[in-house]
């Protein structure tokens, strides 16, 4: 579908010198709009397409409704085919569960008498026609009924530009409008309230809606608006009616139109506004909407001053402008004739769909003051601890340690840093307390700067300490089990992978707290080790040939393990309830970065763990459906999911490195795709994502310690600017189709025996790696694997 026209885009590259450099050309922001069932989004990346600037508040884009509902997926308000319910200015992207957001619309209309209802988006809903235009900035879609839109943004305010076919122009403005939950699930959004009043002129409206729910059933929040248009209409009126999501007969209402100034309150009413163009000629009509989450006047401000002029390309030049220097050039490889073309697209698009999330909101924090940086649409850090913030923490480290701070000034004001935040309230937690692991990444390699470490430290230990008592919102659930077993029994939900994530979120505590509580280092190390306790040694695989003995396995309160019926390749729904979460307990038994050493010594030594990990990579060994989370995957190893994102690099562990290429590299070159479905699942804010930059950069990084892995890399040249200002370089000679082995390395012009290296070694004041490529599958390193720095036996 679309790729051709984002291709063409490809001819007119400019590349100047180095600092100009325009990478916009080499992201098609389509990658992971459809899963495997053309047309659809389901399975795909749920990622939002439309306008935006990095981390920005505002995210405009297409609504769209999909008339399957038992595969409808419509979380980032974009679908291949879905039918345009409206053009909205918030957006998650990547997100699976429900949809959050797809507030603060406009609908373009060329009819609004019979059958069109404002309450009923069914009646006035829109077919796209030829092929959507998307590009760094920038979005473009043809309606049905003949208008064109177009569509630009910055942080803050977005500029909508509708080209009308003939004499009837009209813009519907909804404040009611948000994405549902297609199968109307318990994490339906909800619209609470809302206002909207027309200026005098009838060019400006201001208002506010406040809305509820989403994924992580979140509190209410309220956006404020300020909508502009550049041409008068002759009718502007607004309307109120039925909130007729409690409508249960089937009947709709018509909603009342008329009047300047219109509230929901006080009978909860759906409000909105009707904009009428009947004695204009031009048949273009744009308008301006800037939001704001503390008020009217900072909503217009935004959309003064962020967008100054009419002219849609000033918007989409400054917008560029931004990505190249905040996000695209801090990676860079050469852009030539010869160049990949597939591999530049592949990784500038991963870059920009890591930068979608989360929300830069400093400034626009409506629950308390503060002088801290404000952050929202952690959504969610079980995705974004695994490697994303590693790589923040490198090329964009004054975000990093921006979001840093915004997660521990919340819990200083609201009592738990998230795991999940959208719409400003904590939630989901779906396994451990995850910022641990990030606060824990960034303090081990160095992050101090503006960061206030006693808080910090503070923070965790809450996480570490008070239970929310089988809350999904925030800390740890299961808290009660884990201090009293050292581990979460069967009893709880998900006690396997709770588990196996506290053990991780312990061994973050004991990293921190070896700089900021050395007393309490030993006993969040050997509180890490809690994992321990539910493997059992007799536990065999089901179905598996060969049988591998010893697994994660559920265990009681009274200490005996309930092997009734147990498959660890299986998990039931392998969601909320189930054992695991979202992952096999057959793959959470390898999620053990801070202990390998006793993970192969329990899996039997070196042989028996690497014919494990071997068979997990065999096609047709999964014996679980994992829906969306898994689609068209049929090895136990998920590179759809995150929990075994840093799997297939375990060969490193038993210096097999060429085994950890061997199997990354398939991956990536199996699931990810310059094509729509071009993402093997949610990208999860750009989880996905950047797990391919690293596999193309040649490295993984084994987060909450200050070790990276060796891979291979995809470009035989490439500079990273790091820390702020200094450079990493890394080479690859002899790199070709089939000439990706390792067989050796240099690290700042030394020969490098080890399979790893230490974040002080290049990452601090920059350096150079230096692989030697070519076909051959050899075991080049001599030294000792990876370090296992929380080795401890329970
Ligand atoms: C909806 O999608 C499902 C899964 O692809 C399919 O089995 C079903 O036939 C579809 N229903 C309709 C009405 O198209
Ligand atoms: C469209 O209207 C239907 C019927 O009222 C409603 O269920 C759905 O939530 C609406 N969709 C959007 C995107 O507003
Ligand atoms: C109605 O809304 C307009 C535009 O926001 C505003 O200027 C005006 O003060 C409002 N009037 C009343 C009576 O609230
Ligand atoms: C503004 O809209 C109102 C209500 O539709 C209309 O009566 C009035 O004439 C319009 N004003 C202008 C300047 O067109
Ligand atoms: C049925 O729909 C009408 C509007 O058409 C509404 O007034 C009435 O309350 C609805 N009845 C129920 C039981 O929902
Ligand atoms: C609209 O109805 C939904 C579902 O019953 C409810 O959650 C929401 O609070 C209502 N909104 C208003 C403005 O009353
Ligand atoms: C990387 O930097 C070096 C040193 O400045 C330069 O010679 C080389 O051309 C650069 N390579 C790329 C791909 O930018
Ligand atoms: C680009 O690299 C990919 C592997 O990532 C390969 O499949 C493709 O053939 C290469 N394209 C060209 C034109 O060399
Ligand atoms: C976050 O937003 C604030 C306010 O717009 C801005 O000053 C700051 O530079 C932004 N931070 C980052 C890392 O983009
Ligand atoms: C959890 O339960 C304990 C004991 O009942 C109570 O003291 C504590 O406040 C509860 N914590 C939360 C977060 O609700
Ligand atoms: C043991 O596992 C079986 C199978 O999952 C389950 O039905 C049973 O309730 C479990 N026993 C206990 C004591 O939880
Ligand atoms: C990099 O930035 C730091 C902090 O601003 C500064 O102290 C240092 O001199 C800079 N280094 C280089 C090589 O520019």
């Amino acid at each position: 579908m679309n790729q051709l026209t984002f291709l063409t885009l490809l001819g007119i590259a400019i590349r100047p010198s180095e600092a100009q450099q325009d990478y916009t050309p080499f992201v098609n922001p389509f990658i992971g709009a459809e899963g495997p069932i053309p047309g659809y989004a389901y399975g795909g990346g749920d990622i939002f397409v439309g306008a935006a600037v990095p981390f920005g508040v505002v995210k405009l884009g297409i609504d769209t409704q999909e008339d399957n509902v038992t595969i409808a997926t419509i979380n980032g308000g974009y679908t291949p085919r879905g039918l345009v319910t409206g053009v909205s200015m918030m957006h998650e992207s990547g997100t699976g569960g429900c949809p959050k957001y797809g507030v603060i619309s406009q609908m373009p209309l060329t009819n609004v008498g019979a059958p069109i209802n404002f309450l009923d988006n069914t009646t006035y809903w829109q077919k796209r026609v030829g092929q959507d235009e998307a590009s760094v900035g920038s979005f473009a879609t043809d309606l049905e009924n003949g208008v064109h839109i177009s569509l630009t943004g910055s942080r803050h305010a977005g500029q909508l530009r509708y080209e009308f076919p003939g004499d009837q122009k009209h813009v519907l403005v909804d404040v009611s409008h948000f994405l549902p939950e297609p199968t109307g699930g318990f994490c339906t959004q909800h619209y609470l309230d809302g206002s909207i009043g027309i200026a005098e002129d009838n060019k400006t409206y201001t208002g506010h809606g406040t809305y509820a729910g989403g994924f992580n059933l979140g509190a209410p929040y309220t956006v404020y608006f300020c909508g502009e248009f550049d041409t008068a209409p002759q009718d502007a009126q607004t309307w109120h009616g039925l909130n007729t999501s409690r409508v249960a007969n089937g009947t709709t209402p018509q909603p009342t139109i008329g009047g300047r100034n219109v509230t929901a309150k006080p009978n909860g009413d759906r409000v909105g506004a009707i904009f009428s163009w009947t004695d204009v000629s031009s048949s273009t009509i744009q308008s301006k909407v800037g939001i704001s989450f503390i008020s009217i006047e900072k909503a217009c401000a935004f959309k003064d001053t962020e967008l100054p002029s009419w002219n849609e390309d000033d918007h989409v030049a400054a917008a560029r402008k931004e990505w190249n220097a905040d996000v695209f050039s801090k990676i860079r490889v050469d852009t030539g004739e010869s160049a990949n073309a597939t591999n530049l697209i592949l990784l500038y698009s991963s870059l920009y769909f890591m930068h979608l999330m989360p929300s830069n909101r400093t400034g626009e924090n409506p629950l308390w003051e503060s002088d801290e940086p404000s952050w929202d649409d952690f959504y969610c850090i079980w995705d974004t601890f695994r490697n994303t913030i590693s790589l923040s923490h490198l090329i964009t480290p004054e975000a990093s340690e921006s979001q840093i701070r915004s997660l521990i000034d919340i819990y200083r004001h609201q009592g738990y840093m998230p795991d999940g935040r959208s719409g400003n309230d904590n939630g989901l937690s779906q396994g451990g307390s995850n910022a641990d692991n990030w606060l824990a990444d960034a303090y081990v390699k160095g992050m101090r700067g503006d960061v206030n470490w006693v808080d910090g430290y503070a923070a965790m230990r809450k996480d570490a300490e008070v239970s929310t008592n089988g809350s999904n919102k925030e800390g740890r659930g299961a808290l009660d089990d884990w201090l009293t077993y050292g581990y979460v029994t069967e009893a709880s939900e998900r006690s396997i992978s709770r588990s196996v994530e506290y053990s991780l979120n312990d061994f973050a505590l004991s990293q921190v707290a070896k700089g900021e509580k050395p007393e309490e280092a030993e006993k969040y190390l050997n509180r890490s080790a809690g994992w321990q306790h539910l493997w059992n040694h007799d536990t065999p695989s089901v179905k598996t040939t060969p049988v591998f003995t010893g697994f994660l396995t559920p265990k009681s309160g009274d200490g005996t393990f309930n092997t009734t019926n147990y498959n660890p390749a299986t998990c039931d729904v392998c969601s909320w309830p189930s054992v695991t979460y979202e992952g096999t307990p057959f793959e959470y038994s390898f999620v053990i970065p801070h202990d390998v050493e006793t993970l192969i010594d329990f899996m039997g030594g070196q042989t028996s763990f690497e014919s494990r990990l071997d068979y997990i990579f065999q096609p047709n060994t999964s014996q679980t459906n994992l829906g969306a989370n898994g689609l068209g995957i049929t090895t136990i190893m998920n590179i759809g999911n995150e929990p075994d994102f840093a799997t297939p690099y375990l060969y490193n562990y038993i210096n097999k490195q060429w085994k950890s290429v061997n199997q990354s590299r398939a991956l990536a070159r199996q699931f990810f795709k310059n094509a729509p479905f071009g993402v093997p699942g949610n990208s999860d804010s750009g989880a996905l994502n950047s797990w391919l930059i690293w596999q193309m950069l040649g490295l993984y990084p084994i987060v909450t310690q200050p070790v990276y892995l060796l891979s291979s890399p995809w470009f035989s040249d490439i500079n990273m600017t790091i820390n702020g200002n200094r450079t990493l370089r890394i080479t690859a000679e002899g790199l070709g189709e089939d000439s990706y082995f390792v067989q050796g390395v240099k690290i700042n012009g030394k020969e490098w025996q080890k399979n790893w290296f230490l974040h002080d070694d290049v990452m601090v004041e920059g350096g150079t790696i230096e692989f030697t490529l070519g076909e051959e599958n050899v075991v080049w390193e001599t030294e000792d694997g990876p370090p296992s720095p929380g080795h401890v036996r329970v």
